[in-house]
């Protein structure tokens, strides 16, 4: 019983930066202030708690060798994440976790890797991008696609810009409305994927976005024949314990928090309410 408790206690961090990237989203620099191991995988999650306002799932966008802290990026949306927003550097923050599974890096390796991001689906994505870019031999071919609505809602701008300044990254972005800055793509992620050159079974596929955008992306995937296996995908389903005591995020047996938020589409298939 004790120990069931010890589960719901936040872990104090303190915000060493906080940026605005977007209107809507912001980045924190947090770094733990009670001694005690933390060590994750890219795609797993933390609970991020506001004190005095309630804690919220946030996925670690930062690499897991980055020791000195960890970074996230919020979307505004309701009371905790507004909240956040408000806080300033110096700030006291609550954080457990890390919970879940995150995405296989031992299975990713030597593989090609094919990302495909919708909005801020990019969040969970750049802790791996950032690990894979600090063991890039490690691993194959990189192509990153990235749609977001407009220009201004890319996240990570600067980041994007040096990732397509390397010779051994293939950035793709799109946007669903240019603005006069624009001289990119214009339409839907999916347009990106029929003229990839793909070896389907040395590619792993990683997918995170909008719900709607999971089939379509999947049906442009199938047309490449990459096996079930290898299409991998991070879900969003609304949580609360992250521990697997509340059932909240629970579809069929299966519980989001435990076994996910990493799902391969060959698991996923077996639960058609998922995606
Ligand atoms: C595993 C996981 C990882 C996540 N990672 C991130 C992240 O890295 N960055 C980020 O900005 N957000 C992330 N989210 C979503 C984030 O947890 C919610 O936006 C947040 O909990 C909303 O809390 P709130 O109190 O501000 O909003 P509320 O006041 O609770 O709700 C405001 C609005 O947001 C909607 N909403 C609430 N929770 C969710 C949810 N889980 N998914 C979709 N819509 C929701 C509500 O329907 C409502 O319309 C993640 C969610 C999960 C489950
Ligand atoms: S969030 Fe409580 S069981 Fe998954």
């Amino acid at each position: 019983m004790i120990s069931d408790i010890k589960l719901y206690i936040p872990t104090l961090a303190e915000i060493v930066k906080a940026q605005q990237l977007t209107e809507l989203e912001k980045f924190f620099e947090i770094r733990l202030l009670e001694a005690r191991p933390f060590s994750f995988e890219p795609g797993q999650f933390i609970l991020l708690s506001v004190l005095g306002v309630g804690e919220s799932p946030v996925t670690l966008a930062s690499s897991p060798l980055k020791k000195d802290g960890v970074e996230v990026c919020v979307r505004r949306v309701g009371s905790l994440t507004n909240a956040l927003h408000r806080l300033q550097e110096g700030a006291t923050i609550g954080l457990r976790g890390p919970f879940g599974k995150g995405f296989p890096i031992e299975a990713l390796k030597g593989k090609d890797l094919l990302f495909v991001a919708g909005g801020i689906g990019m969040i969970p994505l750049r802790s791996l991008i950032h690990y894979i870019l600090e063991r890039r031999k490690d691993f194959g071919q990189l192509s990153i696609l990235y749609g977001a609505k407009t220009p201004k809602e890319f996240l990570f701008a600067d980041e994007l810009m040096a990732w397509g300044q390397k010779g051994d990254v293939r950035l793709m972005l799109t946007v669903d409305k240019p603005d006069e800055t624009w001289g990119g793509n214009v339409g839907v992620i999916t347009r990106l994927i029929p003229p990839l050159e793909l070896r389907p079974k040395e590619t792993y596929a990683i997918i995170v976005g909008p719900p709607v955008m999971y089939k379509f992306v999947l049906m442009e995937l199938y047309q490449k024949a990459l096996p079930e296996s290898q299409i991998l995908m991070s879900l969003e389903r609304r949580m609360r314990c992250g521990v697997g005591k509340c059932g909240h995020c629970q579809i069929n047996n299966v519980y989001v928090c435990q076994e996910g938020p990493v799902f391969s589409y060959q698991f996923l298939k077996r639960l058609p309410e998922a995606i």
